[in-house]
């Protein structure tokens, strides 16, 4: 085990998750008045109107995929009746789809705060380090679930390496070896992947936190007129 591969599977990975958690305590004790996604939309409706659901959907069904693709082994889902190859396209089309929403809804996003002139003077610096993170992410991750899934005569199985490295370091017993010989494109996706927790705090994504769930249980808000006949 190279000195390498200690430092950016296991150290980084394990000082991006205390980052995680210390900074989200640090934000919220510190800066709560900024907990917030610092909406442009009273500023430039244009584009956002599609691009934001587009992001927002096919993020959330991404993150869904990589729940089940990292959280559970290939040996429970053969041990339910799921053969690998069922799983492969299962993974590949569900995992494309999502990616391909979530692609064309962030470069929406993307060309809304570069054209418009209003939303261009809010982004900050943090904002350009944020969308640089999720560009690189987003590009490698699509690359990966259509050159190496989807479209490849010979799939590449990441979760017996990613996967396993993966799970491993909730385990307290991280697997270096597991992903040592994975491609460095899955390496790369994967530590970069470890940056952007370790950013998240510190950015507008926090406001992933404060989805109002309540108001899927809460009563409807009844309007009367005042008075009779008024309009
Ligand atoms: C340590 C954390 C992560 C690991 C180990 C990981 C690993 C992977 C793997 C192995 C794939 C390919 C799936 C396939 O071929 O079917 C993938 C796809 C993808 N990843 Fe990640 N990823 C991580 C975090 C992230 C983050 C934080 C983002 C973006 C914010 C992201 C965005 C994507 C996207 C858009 C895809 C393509 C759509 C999909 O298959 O879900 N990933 N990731």
């Amino acid at each position: 085990m190279s000195a390498g591969n200690v430092l950016l599977f296991i150290i980084f990975p394990y000082v991006a998750m205390a980052v995680f958690v210390v900074g989200h305590w640090w934000r919220y004790r510190t800066d709560q008045f900024a907990w917030t996604s610092r909406s442009t939309q009273l500023l430039d409706r244009r584009v956002l109107g599609w691009a934001s659901p587009a992001f927002h959907y096919g993020a959330l069904a991404a993150v869904g995929g990589h729940v089940i693709g990292l959280c559970i082994p290939q040996g429970v889902t053969e041990a339910i009746g799921m053969s690998e190859n069922t799983y492969r396209w299962f993974s590949a089309i569900a995992g494309g789809i999502a990616g391909l929403v979530t692609l064309v809804g962030f470069i929406g996003l993307v060309y809304r705060r570069a054209v418009s002139d209003r939303v261009r003077r809010t982004t900050t610096r943090v904002d350009i380090f944020t969308y640089f993170l999720l560009t690189v992410l987003i590009v490698m991750g699509c690359w990966m679930t259509f050159g190496h899934n989807l479209l490849a005569h010979a799939p590449y199985n990441y979760r017996v390496s990613v996967g396993v490295w993966w799970r491993s370091l909730f385990y307290l017993q991280p697997d270096v070896n597991a992903i040592r010989d994975a491609p460095v494109l899955y390496q790369l996706h994967a530590i970069i992947a470890w940056a952007f927790w370790a950013a998240f705090p510190f950015t507008r994504l926090v406001h992933a936190w404060s989805i109002p769930l309540q108001y899927i249980g809460r009563p409807y808000i009844l309007y009367r007129r005042r008075f009779q006949g008024a309009r």
